[in-house]
């Protein structure tokens, strides 16, 4: 018999802490650091006993983590996924020591999905359909436009998901052409190192490069300035997360477009974690809110935005 969903977590005595298990990703972009901050944050603001390690991009280690956090018997484990893939086993176990997982910013695919108990975090297919409609509306009637894509982790939710909402859309209008599609790693290095090759090969021919995260994004206009081309003008940059860095660049014209995704989850995790604790059903699927900005939007954001 298949055993039950750990969706509830195991009773706490009377001022007993609860202990929750955070097995991050990396630290490859600005946006992941904003996300571990936050969720550190929010658990002391939660009064709940966070264990944090950081797997460094590798997808062995995040499982040992986990696996270790298993062993010690915390009440609850949260993590980012590096990939989709993989995770059937470690879950399982999980799930048989009866600790809840919550899925916090990318998903897994396996196939039972009572081994994870909820996901919190954005649309990413969403996010690449803003991207390339933003770029479709841009667009003038009657050109033709090259695009180059930066891809982040292969196999990670966010590049498949940004992957596929942008080609979804940008399929249906003939004046766009997918020159490459570069599999990146959300890191700013390989972005440029990526732009600097497909400058090498297309030139001037690209008009566009979407871009699957700032950092990315920004690497490569750090290529285009050395190529001795101007980023945002000779070429359209679009990219996701709209960090502050990613702001700065908008408002100096270097970068043309950023759709939003939330980095800050942390109060929403710790919240769900204290569902869980009063026995609350937690619904599978948390979407974050999230907006896009535009040169003009993202100069009025900048003095407020966070990260
Ligand atoms: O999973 C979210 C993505 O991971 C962010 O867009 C990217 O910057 C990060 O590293």
């Amino acid at each position: 018999l298949p055993l039950p969903s750990p969706a509830a977590m195991k009773p706490k005595a009377e001022g007993e802490k609860i202990v929750v298990g955070f097995a991050q990703v990396g630290t490859e972009s600005s946006w992941r650091i904003a996300h571990t901050k936050s969720v550190l944050q929010a658990a002391e603001e939660a009064g709940i006993e966070l264990l944090y390690e950081n797997a460094d991009q590798s997808q062995q280690r995040q499982i040992e983590i986990i696996r270790g956090y298993i062993e010690r018997g915390v009440d609850v484990i949260a993590f980012s996924p590096k990939t989709e893939e993989g995770w059937e086993d470690v879950l399982k176990e999980a799930k048989a020591a009866g600790i809840p997982v919550i899925l916090s910013d990318r998903e897994v695919q396996v196939g039972d999905d009572t081994l994870w108990t909820a996901y919190i975090g954005s649309d990413f297919r969403e996010e690449g359909r803003r991207a390339a409609r933003w770029l479709t509306q841009q667009a003038e009637a009657g050109r033709s436009y090259n695009v180059v894509e930066l891809q982040g982790t292969p196999n990670s939710a966010p590049a498949a998901g940004r992957e596929i909402g942008f080609k979804e859309v940008i399929k249906q209008d003939d004046r766009f052409t997918v020159l490459e599609s570069y599999a990146g790693d959300f890191t700013k290095a390989r972005g440029k190192a990526l732009m600097e090759e497909a400058l090498r090969r297309h030139g001037r021919s690209i008009h566009v490069v979407y871009a699957h995260n700032d950092d990315m994004a920004l690497g490569a206009i750090s290529a285009i300035e050395a190529y001795g081309l101007m980023p945002g003008k000779d070429i359209m940059l679009i990219s996701v997360d709209a960090t502050k860095s990613a702001l700065k660049a908008m408002s100096i014209g270097k970068l043309n477009f950023a759709v939003e995704c939330n980095a800050l989850l942390g109060p929403q995790l710790m919240k769900a974690v204290k569902d869980l604790a009063e026995g609350k059903e937690l619904p599978m699927k948390i979407i974050t809110a999230e907006g896009v900005f535009s040169q003009e939007t993202a100069k009025k954001a900048l003095a407020t935005r966070e990260y």
